[in-house]
């Protein structure tokens, strides 16, 4: 499966997809229903219009009354009319503001419900959604259906109102001169769908070139300075001007479209007038027909244009709206894998963190085994180190201890109890994991430290900070504590991350600590406070180490070595050498590098 590829249309009238979108606007229907009833009076009000005209050239123009008969009916005519102006303008006010805001609430509502979700889903379905998509979600298929609620539905049924009433009238004013007029009218409303459809295609079209622009354009700019050092620019313009080059195309072909097709509909428009007025002149002549009837036909006429080409707009935002929305949908049905058994037990307050692997085999997909037939136990309170290659699969036994994903074979114990049989939160809040490469989030270094949990008071963090010996660091950033972080804020380097995650885990003092170590180089300055403050953290409490540089693990009571998903060595440090095997290879290859920087400052100075 492809997971870029992306749904594109559904059936409109898909009878489950429009339950599901009813349970949005459920509570909310009786501002819907209000909403409709306002467009109801607005159709009445509007569709009098040109008939009170009629009205008043047919009975006080054109027949002989006394002049006083026919100022009188004017004025009341007059009257009737501001009073439809009136009622026509309040009530699209109404309708809108009344429509916005019920749109607005339940984008709100299943914003809230996706975000709830998301929490809530296991790791692998974000594994396999790009966050690009996700957040295309919960910000642009939200707003096509809040398009839905607020402006395409209610519309849809007062065009569709417009229409009928436009029927009725005409045929009721002269059933000869309707089915005259509506000879042009089936080609009119083929031509007008038509239309709709090629324009939606070429709009559709734009953008999706439009979007690959963006990601080239984004790409290029990320990556410009291996393009410039690889001299790939010519290159890479070329490919740019090639995609350019294509939406321009694209968008000349959408104008082009309307220059042919709007001219059309409006030759056609005027045919029908033509032939109203040729039919109903000689009607007139004959007094077949009234004055009035000829005036108010093509007033009607000219008037049915409008909701027709709505209606086909209409059509298409459906669509666009449906797809929306069954991506959404989509989106909510998958269930989250990891769930609670039903039985599941508490862990008590505090744990003795024994861990054991009992012949676990795990694969992220089908059959594709990253750790095969693992065993191995940690004991309260011990400092385990694990080393390998890069992919070995060491991040990912740290995934499966806080089961961020579940095993496929063997079982997993903590304190004895196998781990898919307690509430999975206890076991994540039992354990603190300082990532490889920890997230910093958007706010200043409490808050990255605190998390929400605004029970720990600053003086408690200074105070762990200062016992694990990064206080001196934090003070020297430039607002110390205060100093905002992330995306708008200060850029840490990797192993500075790490140090603030350090503090994060401890602030929540768990029974187990893990640190993946960060692969990316440190300085021999970060990487002595590193090594301060784990000496602190792993006092009394199991402590798992993923290392990287192996002094980070010299004094463990055991490491693991691993190769490509099996483990291949285990004992301590001194142990381990004289094994003369895998690890006995790593430290040697480690130190010589160690020398040769040395050398090689040695010989720069
Ligand atoms: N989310 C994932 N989905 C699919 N495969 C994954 C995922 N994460 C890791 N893998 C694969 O699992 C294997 C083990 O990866 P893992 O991250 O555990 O290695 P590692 O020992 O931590 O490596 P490193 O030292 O580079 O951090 C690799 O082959 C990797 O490609
Ligand atoms: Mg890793």
């Amino acid at each position: 499966m492809n997971i870029h590829k992306e749904k594109q249309l559904v059936n409109v009238v898909d009878r489950k997809l429009i339950t599901k979108l009813l349970v949005f606007a459920k509570p909310y229907w009786k501002k819907i229903l209000l909403a409709f009833f306002l467009a109801s009076i607005f159709v009445v009000a509007n569709l009098a219009q040109p008939y009170l005209i009629k009205v008043a050239i047919d009975d006080y123009l054109t027949v002989q009354t006394s002049v006083e008969e026919s100022f009188q009916g004017f004025v009341m005519i007059g009257v009737l009319f501001l009073f439809t102006i009136f009622l026509t303008s309040s009530m699209t006010y109404l309708q809108e503001k009344l429509l916005q805001f019920t749109g607005q609430s339940i984008i709100f509502d299943i914003r809230q419900k996706i975000f709830r979700h998301l929490a809530s889903m296991h790791m692998q379905f974000f594994d396999r959604n790009p966050v690009g998509r996700i957040v295309t979600r919960v910000t642009h298929d939200t707003e096509a259906l809040n398009q839905l609620y607020s402006q395409v539905i209610v519309n849809l049924v007062k065009e569709v109102l417009i229409l009928i009433g436009i029927v009725f009238i005409l045929l009721q004013m002269s059933v000869e001169l309707t089915l005259l007029s509506f000879t042009v009218i089936p080609i009119l409303v083929i031509l007008v769908f038509y239309y709709k459809r090629l324009i939606r295609d070429a709009h559709r079209y734009t953008r999706l070139l439009l979007s690959r622009l963006n990601s080239n354009l984004a790409e290029n700019l990320n990556g410009i300075g291996i393009i410039q050092f690889f001299t790939r620019e010519r290159k890479q313009l070329h490919q740019f001007d090639h995609l350019n080059n294509e939406h321009y195309r694209a968008g000349m072909r959408g104008t082009i479209l309307n220059s042919i097709f709007n001219p059309a509909i409006g030759f056609l428009g005027n045919i029908a007038l033509a032939i109203i007025i040729w039919y109903g002149g000689r009607g007139v002549m004959d007094s077949a027909l009234t004055f009035g009837v000829v005036y108010a036909f093509t007033h009607y006429i000219r008037q049915f244009f409008q909701p027709l080409m709505a209606i086909a707009d209409k059509y298409n935002q459906i669509q666009t709206a449906m797809a929306s929305s069954e991506r959404i949908f989509d989106m909510l049905d998958e269930k989250p894998q990891i769930n609670d058994s039903p039985n599941a037990k508490n862990f008590p307050n505090k744990i003795d963190g024994k861990i054991q692997f009992h012949n676990v085999s795990f694969a992220y997909q089908p059959d594709e085994y990253v750790l095969k037939d693992i065993s191995f136990q940690i004991n309260s309170g011990e400092t385990v180190g694990f080393v390998g290659a890069t992919g070995a699969g060491k991040s990912s036994i740290i995934n499966l201890i806080n089961r961020f994903y579940d095993i496929q074979k063997g079982t997993i114990f903590i304190d004895g109890y196998d781990i898919k049989q307690v509430k999975v939160e206890d076991v994540r809040r039992r354990i603190g994991v300082i990532q490889q490469d920890p997230f910093i989030f958007t706010g200043d270094v409490l808050y990255n430290i605190r998390l929400h949990h605004e029970h720990i008071s600053e003086e408690e963090i200074i105070k762990l900070a200062k016992s694990i010996g990064i206080h001196d660091f934090i003070s020297s950033l430039p607002k110390g504590y205060q100093t905002l972080l992330g995306e708008q804020g200060v850029t840490l380097s990797s192993g500075q991350k790490q140090l603030i995650s350090f503090l994060r885990a401890l602030a929540f003092d768990p029974d187990v600590l893990i640190l993946d170590e960060a692969t990316a180089n440190i300085d021999t300055e970060t990487e002595e406070l590193v090594q301060q403050a784990l000496h602190y953290l792993s006092h009394g409490r199991t402590t798992i180490i993923v290392a990287h540089r192996l002094s980070t693990i010299k004094h463990a009571d055991n490491i693991i070595v691993m190769d490509k998903g099996e483990i291949r060595e285990t004992g301590n440090h001194e142990e381990l050498l004289k094994q003369r095997g895998i690890y006995h290879h790593l430290y040697e290859l480690q130190n010589k590098e160690a020398i040769d920087t040395k050398n090689m400052s040695y010989s720069s100075s």
